[in-house]
């Protein structure tokens, strides 16, 4: 098979981790006999520094014709870095989400998985965590107050910024039957998230939801509030499959959910539109405090490249591969930092290595 994937290094360890996740696909494509085209891309604080813009749409265009984009992360220390000197439209971040639009990617995964191997890293009691967790965040990603019109103007005197919160049934829809269907294929239960006692929005999204869930027999549907939800999420975390949810509510979320699993260096996403396309990348941000010093943990953009090859190819085999690869080097005791038992006496028990070699050591594993 031909794949034909565009990179987005991005900034701070972005390209480190990036730099691995490629070791890996081309061990892949090697020993399955595939394709691989790579064409790096700009984006956030690279792009501003070279182009005076957080992504051009010459970038844009090259995303556009690709099966897939690999991404690392974008942007900076937003206390120190100029980049958060200049106006909104112009930040690393617009960049992100002016693809996430012109791409259509309106479906956001957020696998949020405990592994055994790293329970020490889990800041959950051993009664809660219980055999483990892993739940799916879906989050809408192209719809909500991300999205809709602002503006800070002063109304009678005062200085007044008004964010706008708006979703379509039809936004709604798209987003639940993903949902649905991935649940489907996991342990066939829907937690829709909302705000229905406060937000005509949220009530939409629960009526939307309900007629969705209708095609969904076997699927169970329960709603719970944000609020109630963040609380659930380190009260009993093993409740949870799928957690569906609007881009807000879920931007909030996914953070939460990935503390809850000690390791945020370990989890993959993918943003999908209505084809096969989609946009991979670590769920972690750019590290900008460790960037350059080959210490960053490369697995959550290895495991999202399993994601893409999955989703996007259809190349279930080889995602599987990755994924017991990385599996392997964790039970064979190989650790970043990020991921090192807290406890010294449970250190001599682990090997920590640098990004390079996690990558070596996952691709020799292929
Ligand atoms: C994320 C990030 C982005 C978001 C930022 C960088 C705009 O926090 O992907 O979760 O809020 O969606
Ligand atoms: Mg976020």
């Amino acid at each position: 098979m031909n794949l034909n994937i565009v990179c987005i290094p991005g900034d701070g360890i972005g390209p480190e981790i990036v730099a691995e996740a490629k070791k890996v696909l081309d061990k892949v494509a090697k020993k399955y006999s595939h394709n691989i085209s790579y064409k790096d891309i700009l984006m956030g604080g690279a792009s501003i520094d070279a182009c005076g813009e957080p992504l051009t749409d010459e970038a844009i265009a090259t995303a556009k014709a690709a099966d897939a984009v690999l991404m690392g992360s974008i942007g900076g220390n937003t206390s120190t870095s100029p980049w958060y000197k200049l106006p909104p439209h112009l930040r690393p971040e617009a960049g992100l989400l002016k693809l996430r639009k012109e791409l259509n990617l309106f479906a956001n995964l957020r696998p949020a998985y405990l592994y055994k191997e790293l329970k020490e890293a889990c800041p959950l009691r051993d009664d809660i965590i219980g055999s483990g967790f892993d739940m799916m965040i879906m989050r809408e990603l192209t719809g909500g107050l991300y999205f809709g019109a602002r503006s800070t103007k002063e109304v009678d005197g005062v200085v007044t910024a008004v964010d706008t919160l708006t979703y379509t049934e039809n936004e709604i829809r798209r987003i639940a039957v993903k949902g649905f269907d991935i649940a489907q294929k996991r342990r066939k239960k829907v937690t829709s998230v909302d705000k229905a006692n406060v937000l005509d929005s949220s009530r939409l999204w629960r009526t939307v939801v309900e007629e969705v869930a209708r095609d969904y027999p076997e699927v169970t549907l329960e709603h719970m509030l944000v609020d109630n939800c963040a609380m659930q999420l380190v009260k009993d975390p093993k409740q949870f499959d799928v957690i569906l949810t609007e881009n807000m509510f879920g931007d909030i979320l996914s953070d939460e959910a990935s503390m809850v699993t000690g390791s945020i260096g370990m989890l993959s996403s993918a943003s999908l539109n209505d084809t096969k396309f989609g946009l991979y990348e670590p769920s972690g941000g750019s590290a900008p405090d460790i960037a350059g010093k080959g210490i960053a943990n490369p697995i959550a953009t290895i495991l999202s490249a399993a994601m893409m090859l999955r989703y996007s190819f259809d190349l279930d085999r080889e995602a599987d591969a990755i994924e017991a690869a990385v599996q392997k080097v964790l039970e064979e005791g190989y650790r970043t930092i990020d991921i090192m038992p807290q406890e010294a006496d449970k250190r001599d028990r682990v090997k920590q290595v640098g990004t390079a070699v996690m990558g070596d050591l996952i691709s020799e594993r292929i």
